[in-house]
Parts: structure tokens; sequence; C-alpha cells
């Protein structure tokens, strides 16, 4: 229960709106043309897209413009979807044909799965996996560390903002589907995500603490629209594929416990790239100095909810858990490898 006083308390200014997105009042033209297809043609465009050679950009941007629609913020286009099932609908066959590209053969993993039939072995499996895949050490993160210039590192923590910025959401989106000590686990990392009932402990807050320090609240904006790289979405896009899809949330599960389990090597580097630069605003870093201490637990707990769990889970869905956890690290060394290549390409 929360004290009167403390409902709609800050002690920052919220004037802005957040998630930092601009308004939309309608689809983009590429969506529109889709949208304007029968199914027939849909489905042989789908294929066309599919089959193009910079399909990964165009899967990724479809996939973006379709999940702000999951969310409702203002960058979706308010549309009564009761009064349009047609277009609903078709939006679902999208999202779906591209969702099984993108996940079965953009992020085919290359890890195996392994022999398991309990509980017990999955979360042996997974403690060893979440510290020992390729994403954990990923080259990007050296770089950042060590090389990022200060104009490169300015433009990184937009991208950081802009990939965490409804993570709230994104766990909540998990909760339907769960139960026992899985549910008990993430309904508590919402809870932690939520500032434990307090605004300015809100996750989201100190993104916004980041935004006003380095200024930047028009400049996302426009760096949104006509500058963020399309690769810089994979992950959420990776994420979103499987909250937004019916009985995923147990890959969900798996999903994230593998990108907390990155967050405090990949924070890290982060800090210390910010530590060379001299960039020592708290209102900068406390993102990241905060869920340096916040998100082993998160990781662990997940491990715990997974092994606690009863009625023992059935082999499918400890299977999901596994699959999730591998989609995730496809995802993020997707993303990082192509963060590494744009970045060392536009050293300034
Ligand atoms: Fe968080
Ligand atoms: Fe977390």
């Amino acid at each position: 229960m929360l004290k009167q006083e403390t409902i709609g308390h800050s002690r920052f200014p919220h004037e802005q709106y957040w998630p930092p997105v601009n308004a939309a009042n309608e689809f983009s033209l590429t969506l529109n043309e889709l949208l304007a297809l029968n199914m027939g043609e849909l489905t042989d465009k789908l294929q066309e897209i599919i089959s193009a050679t910079h399909n990964e950009e165009l899967v990724n941007k479809y996939l973006a413009e379709i999940y702000s629609l999951y969310y409702g913020y203002k960058d979706a286009p308010r549309i009564d979807f009761w009064e349009k099932p047609e277009i609903f609908s078709r939006i679902e066959f999208i999202k779906l044909t591209l969702e099984d590209f993108f996940i079965n053969t953009l992020l085919k993993s290359r890890y195996e799965l392994p022999e398991i039939s309990s509980a017990a072995q999955v979360g042996d499996y997974l403690r060893f996996f979440v510290e020992h895949n390729y994403g954990v050490s990923h080259a990007f993160f050296d770089f950042v560390a060590d090389e990022m210039s200060e104009q490169q590192m300015k433009e990184f923590l937009l991208l950081e903002v802009i990939r965490n910025e409804i993570v709230d959401d994104e766990v909540a989106l998990m909760v339907p589907g769960l139960q026992y000590s899985m549910k008990q686990v993430v309904v508590s990392n919402l809870w932690d995500e939520c500032g434990n009932g307090a605004i300015d402990n809100f996750h989201t807050n100190w993104l916004r603490r980041l935004l006003t320090a380095h200024d930047e609240w028009s400049n996302i904006l426009t760096y949104r629209a006509e500058q963020k790289p399309w690769f810089a979405s994979i992950s959420s896009n990776s994420f979103n594929a499987v909250l937004t899809t019916r009985f995923k949330c147990h890959r969900a599960y798996g999903h994230f416990m593998t990108t907390e389990a990155w967050v405090a090597p990949h924070f890290k580097k982060i800090l210390q790239g910010m530590d060379r630069l001299g960039i020592t605003d708290q209102n900068v870093r406390v993102y990241f100095d905060a869920h340096m201490r916040i998100d082993p637990h998160h990781a662990e707990e997940m491990i715990e909810g997974l092994l606690k769990n009863t009625p023992e889970l059935a082999q499918v869905v400890l299977y999901d858990i596994i699959k999730g956890a591998h989609q995730a690290a496809m995802a993020g060394e997707m993303m990082y490898d192509k963060l590494l290549e744009y970045f060392r390409g536009n050293g300034h």
C-alpha cells in the first residue's frame, strides 16, 4: 500500500512526456502500403521483404513500428482496432510472419539445446550460460571503455535511454502466464523498476535525469526520427517478439534472465568509459551505477524463481526458457557487432 503523500510526489520536474517519443497520428508510409494489400498480395510482399538483400533492416524497422502499437504511447497512432478488425488482423499477420523469420532465421541459435528433464538441470545450465555466452564480454564494451570519444558516448547514451525507456512495461508484459515463484520474482522486479513505489526511484526517472543533465530532451526526438541506426532496436525487438506473442512468457523469462545478467559486466565498462572521459555528473551515471548493484540480484532471483517453481514445469516450458535465453544472446551479439562496426566507422 502507498502512503497518500507519496502519490504523484517527485523532487524532479515531470513536464516532459515519457517515453521521449515523437507523436504519430498514422502508420508510416511503408506500413500503410502493406496494410493496403489484400491477404494474397500481402503474403507475397512479406516473402519479398524476407528475401531482400537488406532484409535484416526491413524486418527490424517494421517490427519496431508494430511493437509501439502494443504499448499505446503517443508514437502509436490512436486507431480503434475494434472498429477496424481487418487492420489489426493484418498487423498481427505481418508481425508473426516477420517474427518467425527474425527469430528462426536471423537469430538462429548457434548454442545447442542441452539435454534436460528437470528445472534443476535448467537452473544449472542457465546459471552457467548467462555468465559465459559470447555477449557477456563482447568487444563492443571494451571499445566503450577504452576508445569511444565523448561525442560517441553521448550518442551511445541516447541509444541506452531508448533501449531501456520502457523496461518497466516490458517486465509487466512478462507477468501473465507465470505462476508461483516465477511470478513472484518478476512482480518483484517490476516493483523495483517502479522504485518500490517512489516515483523518484523509478528506473526510468534515472533516464530522465540523464536527458536533463545532457540537455537532450529535444535532441532525442530528432535523433530517434532521423539518425538512430535501425540495428539499435534488435535486442528490444527480440524481447518484444516474445513479450507480445501468446504463450511466450517463458521464453521472455529466459530472454530477460540473459540480459539482466549482462547488465553488470556491460555497465561496468560504460562507467569505465565515463571515467576515462571525465563524465562525473551523478545524474548521468545514476542509471548505470544503480543497476550495477541491482541487476546481479535480479538475474540470480530469476534463477531461484525457476528452481523453486512448483508444480514442476513441463519439459516444453523448460525448453522455452532455454530458447529464450539463447535468443537474447543471439540478438545481443548481432546488435553489439553492428554497434561496434558503426561506432568504429564514425570515430570523431
Ligand atoms: Fe532497471
Ligand atoms: Fe533489473
